[in-house]
């Protein structure tokens, strides 16, 4: 499985994504607004060996084709996406016949992934969150995909997406998801176990005690 950033915070991208051996970073627009980036900053702030996918804002096929080569030309580990609209899927399908690999976002339904990934799509992401918002199971949801793309041998990978809490990413995880990407506040109630923490005070406190020292001192 793997685990992506779902930010534009550029300090929160340097902080976690070499160290926890993170997959690489999305974005979306609103992700790029509330985090006040810029899309050349975001660019030179991924490692070069990280995926990072940034989206299109264009609606017709052309202006989707358009940015999507202008955002690939500003780096390698560019990856495209695009929403699962009647004219994104258009221009999936166009830009798979020209060999670009592209992810189709805002994926709401099992059958939405499959016409996406029937289109040429490498990714689909499902919003399992805004899924749980329209009263349906959007964990449910994205497991389904990742079933039925497993079932039918479909080379398309699910990288799930819009996570309100850890509950929601576990089940995920547990059930053998492609990937999943969570926000930088996700992130850090994933690496970080106050419990953990308590447990290894109690260990440096009962060594200290009995050798004078809070190092193994060999
Ligand atoms: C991925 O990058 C998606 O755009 C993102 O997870 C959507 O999250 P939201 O539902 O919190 O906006």
């Amino acid at each position: 499985m793997d685990f992506y950033l779902d930010s534009a915070d550029y300090q929160k991208i340097t902080e976690y994504v070499e160290a926890y051996h993170i997959k690489g970073v999305t974005s979306n627009p609103t992700i790029i607004v509330k985090d006040k980036a810029d899309i050349l900053k975001l660019v030179e702030v991924v490692p070069k060996d990280k995926e990072l996918f940034m989206q299109v804002i264009s609606d017709e096929v052309e202006g989707i084709m358009a940015e999507t080569k202008k955002l690939m030309s500003l780096g390698k580990n560019i990856i495209v996406k695009i929403p699962a609209s009647p004219n994104g899927l258009k221009a999936i399908k166009k830009l798979k016949e020209e060999g670009i690999k592209t992810l189709a976002t805002g994926i709401y339904s099992v059958e939405q992934a499959l016409m996406a990934a029937n289109c040429g799509a490498a990714y689909v992401a499902p919003y399992v969150n805004r899924i749980c918002d329209l009263e349906m199971d959007g964990v449910k949801a994205a497991l389904e995909i990742q079933k039925t793309f497993k079932e039918q041998q479909i080379d398309c990978k699910v990288l799930a997406a819009s996570f309100k809490n850890l509950m929601q990413v576990k089940e995920l995880l547990i059930n053998g998801i492609d990937a999943v990407t969570i926000s930088a506040d996700l992130m850090e109630k994933l690496i970080y176990n106050k419990n953990t923490e308590y447990a290894v005070k109690d260990f440096v406190s009962a060594w200290k005690e009995y050798t004078g020292k809070d190092t193994l001192g060999l």
